[in-house]
């Protein structure tokens, strides 16, 4: 998805959790979204505006006169040139008011402005009475007719010290709801993956130790299920190898889900698979060790010795390498490409990768970045080919490096293709 060039209008309102505005504005502006903050006056006495100024670089607007170019009325040119309005944290007032059509501050006046073809989410936090109470749901109910998101508070502590639901939704999944958002109204990529078949593995493995203990890793799969949906935005008929994933499985029917939750089904799975597949992407992060025996019993407690203490051995073996067994399986009209997480030496390992399992390129990540590797919406990756070259790319969204990923093997694959069909 190219984030480039388009605008997010976030409005930020009287809650105490507006201090998280200014995270998820952070978050946005580095994804090289154009960012401007609307305050309303509650939310400007729980957060100062030259956070959000310079944070996104642009103006921000809390008064509704307050319009710093003579030619345009700003509440309109805001309205209207944003590519998509979230509101977080969203009080229980803005919330009231938006469904009233009420418009008597800058970010209601902006709401209201706002063409009904442009994407409204909102974010709501507050005490879980106010939350719950009739006016609020059926506010939400009118908006939710109008197509606005709403994303769903978490429940916890709250800040009142009570517990229940209204804490605002992790700025994790309020990005991925706006990425996801965003994506919708991006203009379909031409269909340059048509009538190609495409494996991607994702998500992590789970290796038993007995019937309730296993051993896993943080990948969240968002890496896998980007280049999946990718691929089939594209035209490619993909097949998702999924391990256990952290967010849902792409609903597309472009995309087939098949589930392996340890690295043995996995490798299984991957090479019954491979030979209808013309590409292949290994993005799950399969466990390296797997225990040599499972346990059919829960392990019990082990008495302590006289220091208090006891231990329990759990002998590993290593596992079946995915990557380097579908690489050895090639054949000449089959593109195989892999991922290598490291938390050092990383395009050493990297290169040494490609030649030992045999890939066509790899795509490199430092595990211990800020923005990239495990569980966060960004990566920041280098691609690296059999012949030394690379090409480091910048920190981009999952979805954007999908892309630039399958950019950058296309041009291999339909040669290998051609080549074989011509052959
Ligand atoms: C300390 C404090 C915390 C508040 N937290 C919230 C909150 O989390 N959610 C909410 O809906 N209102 C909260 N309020 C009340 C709103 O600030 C109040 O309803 C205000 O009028 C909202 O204005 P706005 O919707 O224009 O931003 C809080 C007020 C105070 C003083």
């Amino acid at each position: 998805m190219a984030l480039d060039g388009k605008k997010i209008l976030l409005g930020v309102s009287g809650s105490i959790a507006a201090y998280r505005a200014a995270d998820l504005c952070s978050q946005l502006s580095k994804l090289g979204l154009d960012t401007t903050a609307v305050l309303t006056a509650a939310a400007a006495r729980f957060i100062g505006t030259p956070t959000f100024q310079a944070l996104t670089r642009n103006p921000v607007y809390s008064d509704v006169f307050d319009e710093p170019e003579s030619k345009r009325i700003a509440h309109i040119d805001l309205a209207q040139s944003a590519s998509l309005v979230i509101v977080a944290p969203a009080s229980a007032n803005i919330i009231a008011k938006y469904a009233a059509g009420i418009a008597d501050d800058m970010l209601t006046t902006c709401l209201l402005a706002t063409p009904p073809t442009t994407p409204v989410l909102i974010a709501p936090a507050m005490n879980t009475v106010m939350w719950e109470h009739p006016a609020t749901q059926a506010n939400l109910a009118t908006l939710r007719l109008r197509g606005v998101t709403i994303l769903t508070p978490a429940s916890g502590v709250l800040a009142c010290g009570d517990t229940g639901t209204g804490k605002l939704a992790p700025v994790e999944s309020i990005l991925d709801a706006i990425l996801a958002q965003l994506d919708r109204v991006t203009p379909i990529k031409h269909q340059d993956f048509t009538g190609i078949r495409v494996l991607v593995t994702a998500g992590a493995t789970r290796e038993p130790i007995d019937p309730v203990r296993f051993i896993t890793n943080r990948s969240s799969g968002k890496m896998g299920i980007a280049l999946a949906l990718a691929a089939a935005e594209r035209g490619a008929c993909v097949t998702l190898l999924s391990g256990h994933i952290t967010v849902a499985s792409p609903l597309n029917p472009k995309i087939t889900v098949v589930n392996a939750q340890t690295a043995e089904l996995m490798h299984r799975a991957a090479l019954q698979l491979f030979p209808e597949a013309d590409l292949f992407i290994g993005a799950a992060a399969v466990a390296d060790f797997t225990p040599v025996d499972v346990n059919d019993q829960k392990i019990k407690k082990l008495s302590t010795d006289s220091s208090g203490s006891s231990s329990l051995t759990v002998h590993l073996r290593q596992t079946a390498d995915i990557a380097a067994a579908v690489g050895h399986a090639k054949r000449t009209d089959q593109v195989v490409i892999g991922f290598a997480a490291e938390s050092e030496n990383l395009l050493a390992n990297a290169a040494r990768k490609i030649e030992t399992k045999n890939l066509d390129m790899i795509v490199a990540n430092d595990i211990t970045a800020d923005g990239a590797g495990f569980d966060v919406d960004t990566n920041a990756v280098t691609l690296l080919w059999p012949d030394g070259r690379t090409l480091p790319l910048p920190q981009l969204s999952k979805r954007e490096v999908a892309e630039r990923i399958l950019d950058s093997l296309y041009p291999l694959l339909t040669s290998r293709l051609q080549a074989s069909v011509g052959a």
